[in-house]
């Protein structure tokens, strides 16, 4: 239809909205409008020479922003100071993955003529990191601070312009590693809340946001191997079945890791969510010392 917004547009503007709660409302309802159909096209062709993806999504300049190797330690939760400082830094997390989500579908999605499926998936994923924000953004209040009250690190976009150039890094470094990251952390961040008595925030973080982010390492592993696969038949025209069996997909994912993420892969890993996302250890178990 003539004039209707599409979601790579609806995508630049999530990306373009420096207030982290007007970004979280507006990446629902995109999201909302992709899910029920109101927006029905992912992308225009050609794009028009406006809708360039910025190298970093606008930020209030309220926000103190500090080198991760300058941030104040968080604590153990042991006092309300030390809790409302880890939510904060939730938060913080959840609106960066907000613009992750977002820029994965503008930036790349037509570029590599992915299919319908890869839109939607990471359109649920931008979905569920939106609530995250919000409910997450909510709890600090109830604990007596806000989002901007403590400072944050702006070291979680450098690892996303290493790979603004190329989906598969991307794909790696972003929605598998740093995701499966996420997953190895949150049962002890869970289990500093509960030991301290708010178990408020213990049941949000684990009831709601860690099954959905299993979800979302499901995706980047399952896009990973869609991309690899896709572009082994580029390379080899005329094969008749895949060119690349299941051991070669994980040979790719090391040395796409190995080139892009800087220093190892941290154990303890959590292997049971990162089995339930399909992310088994011969991804990440070799990635722990230097090839
Ligand atoms: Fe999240
Ligand atoms: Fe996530």
């Amino acid at each position: 239809m003539a004039g209707e917004q599409t979601l790579v547009e609806a995508a630049l503007q999530v990306l373009n909205e420096a207030d982290p709660f007007r970004k979280a409302k507006a990446g629902q309802a995109a999201a909302a409008a992709w899910l029920q159909g109101s927006i029905s096209t992912a992308f225009s062709d050609p794009l028009s020479g406006h809708l360039l993806v910025p190298d970093r999504p606008a930020r209030l300049p309220t926000m103190t922003l500090l080198p991760s190797r300058s941030m104040p330690k968080l604590g153990k939760g042991g006092t309300l100071r030390s809790r409302q400082a880890i939510l904060h830094s939730l938060v913080h997390t959840e609106s960066w993955a907000i613009d992750l989500s977002w820029d994965i579908i503008a930036r790349f999605g037509r570029q590599e003529a992915m299919p319908r499926e890869f839109f939607t998936d990471f359109v649920r994923v931008a979905e569920d990191e939106c609530r995250h924000f919000t409910l997450l953004a909510a709890r600090l209040d109830e604990l007596g601070s806000f989002y901007g009250a403590f400072p944050v690190h702006d070291g979680l976009w450098d690892s996303a312009i290493e790979t603004s150039h190329d989906l598969l890094p991307r794909l790696a470094i972003e929605h598998c590693v740093h995701e499966a990251r996420g997953l190895d952390v949150l049962p002890t961040t869970i289990s500093k809340f509960r030991k301290n008595g708010d178990e408020r925030t213990a049941e949000l973080l684990e009831s709601v946001v860690y099954p959905e982010e299993i979800s979302h390492c499901a995706a980047g592993v399952k896009w990973f191997r869609y991309l690899c696969t896709r572009r082994s038949k580029i390379n080899s025209p005329g094969e008749e079945i895949s060119v690349l069996t299941d051991d070669a997909v994980v040979e790719t994912f090391h040395q796409t890791v190995r080139r892009y993420f800087k220093g190892v892969l941290k154990p303890p890993f959590n292997e049971e969510a990162r089995s339930r996302a399909g992310f088994s250890p011969s991804w990440y178990e070799p990635l722990v010392t230097k090839g």
